[in-house]
């Protein structure tokens, strides 16, 4: 049973590889399964955890894409968050928050904290309470390897682009803090496409200071890349050449009190700087699940290939367990002692630390 989570994993990994070299990162889930102390089965803080964690898929899915919850009474108190990216639809957010939910349960099995940061969601949970409070740290910074022909151009109309998606985002309600927006650089109209969001019971000035951060270690990390996300459990910050959201966002929102002049229609989405040039990104959308049907193909082969080699693979499991330990080292030397990654969510991106 082992070798086969093992096979699972190195398919995993090598369908990443293959889908990078098709152009597209894929560093989710990003795993952080907090070391600081482990809960026994079939304790009180395992019933609360489970009770805590069903409820949060439907609640947050029917409540524009944020719920924060807790079972149970201190000191076996639960609490449990999950945020949905600002673009997607209920099913996509209570799909992905239940499909989190299980990869949290599967692989930080007895942690008292855990937090995944999923495609399309987050969830995390704690025997702490979550103040609402920019949390900076775990973090994880992850990115293409490509980097951009000019720096200069690239990375000036990257600044400008964070800063107007910032102050959408920051101008956010209590509902959603969001925004995403791309603009056109270079002489050949490549684009930047950006995703910035907080979570919605921040502050506008501490989403705004959150996402101020993630930007700066987003230059300090990944200068010049063109494939980049750096991720707070408060707020995050992702941007790309090629498109990765959805246009205006799946689920608008109602209007509420403001809590900033902008009207809510124009929350949670910004449109196109320059309109109109939508052919690039279009033909990325063949070329890469053409490139991914391919991997799937070789895949399949080579899983019949693997099933064949089990003994061999079984015979070199010790060492694939001593890789994980030691990226699992990489990563705390930088990101002091906070959390530990758990292998199956590792992905060679997660390296840049
Ligand atoms: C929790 O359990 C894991 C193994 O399941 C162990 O490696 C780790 O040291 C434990 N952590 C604490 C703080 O006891
Ligand atoms: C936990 O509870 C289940 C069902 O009540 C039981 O089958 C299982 O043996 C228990 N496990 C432990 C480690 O106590
Ligand atoms: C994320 O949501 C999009 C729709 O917005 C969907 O196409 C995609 O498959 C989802 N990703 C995952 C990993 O489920
Ligand atoms: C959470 O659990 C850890 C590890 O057992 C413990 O050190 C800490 O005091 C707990 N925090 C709270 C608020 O109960
Ligand atoms: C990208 O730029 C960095 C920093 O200038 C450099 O070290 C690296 O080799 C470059 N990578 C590629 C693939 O060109
Ligand atoms: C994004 O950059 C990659 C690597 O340079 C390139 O292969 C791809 O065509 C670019 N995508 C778009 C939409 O320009």
């Amino acid at each position: 049973m082992e070798s086969s989570f093992i096979i699972q994993t190195l398919l995993l990994l090598l369908l990443q590889i293959i889908c990078l070299a098709a152009g597209q990162v894929n560093y989710f889930p990003i795993f952080r399964c907090r070391d600081n102390g482990n809960f026994t089965k079939n304790s009180t803080y395992e019933t609360n955890l489970e009770t805590a964690l069903a409820s949060l898929s439907s609640a947050a899915s029917t409540n524009y894409g944020f719920y924060n919850t807790y079972a149970g009474v201190s000191p076996n108190t639960v609490t449990a968050i999950a945020i949905c990216r600002g673009d997607v639809g209920s099913e996509t957010c209570r799909d992905c928050i239940s499909n989190t939910v299980l990869l949290l349960r599967q692989n930080c099995i007895n942690n008292i904290e855990a937090l995944i940061w999923n495609s399309n969601c987050t969830v995390r949970y704690s025997n702490r309470t979550y103040a609402s409070v920019v949390e900076a740290r775990p973090s994880a910074k992850v990115s293409g390897s490509v980097n951009a022909s000019d720096f200069d151009v690239f990375g000036k109309a990257l600044r400008g682009l964070e800063g107007r998606l910032r102050s959408v985002a920051a101008g956010g309600n209590s509902l959603r803090k969001f925004a995403t927006g791309d603009v056109g650089f270079g002489p050949d109209s490549s684009k930047i496409y950006a995703m910035l969001q907080c979570s919605p019971d921040l502050s506008s000035f501490d989403c705004n200071s959150c996402l101020s951060i993630v930007y700066t270690e987003s230059q300090g990390c990944c200068d010049g890349k063109i494939d980049v996300g750096v991720f707070y459990p408060s707020c995050y910050i992702r941007y790309s050449n090629t498109s990765f959201y959805n246009n205006p966002p799946a689920i608008m929102l109602p209007s509420l009190p403001p809590s900033s002049t902008k009207s809510p229609a124009v929350q949670g989405g910004v449109d196109s700087e320059k309109g109109g040039k939508r052919k690039s990104s279009k033909s990325v959308y063949v070329i890469v699940p053409v490139a991914c049907v391919f991997a799937g193909l070789v895949l399949i082969g080579l899983c019949i290939f693997m099933k064949k080699r089990r003994k061999n693979i079984a015979a070199t499991k010790k060492e694939s367990g001593t890789a994980f330990s030691s990226l699992v080292m990489s990563e705390n030397q930088n990101h002091s002692a906070n959390l530990a990654q758990v292998g199956s969510g590792i992905t060679f991106e997660d390296l840049i630390f």
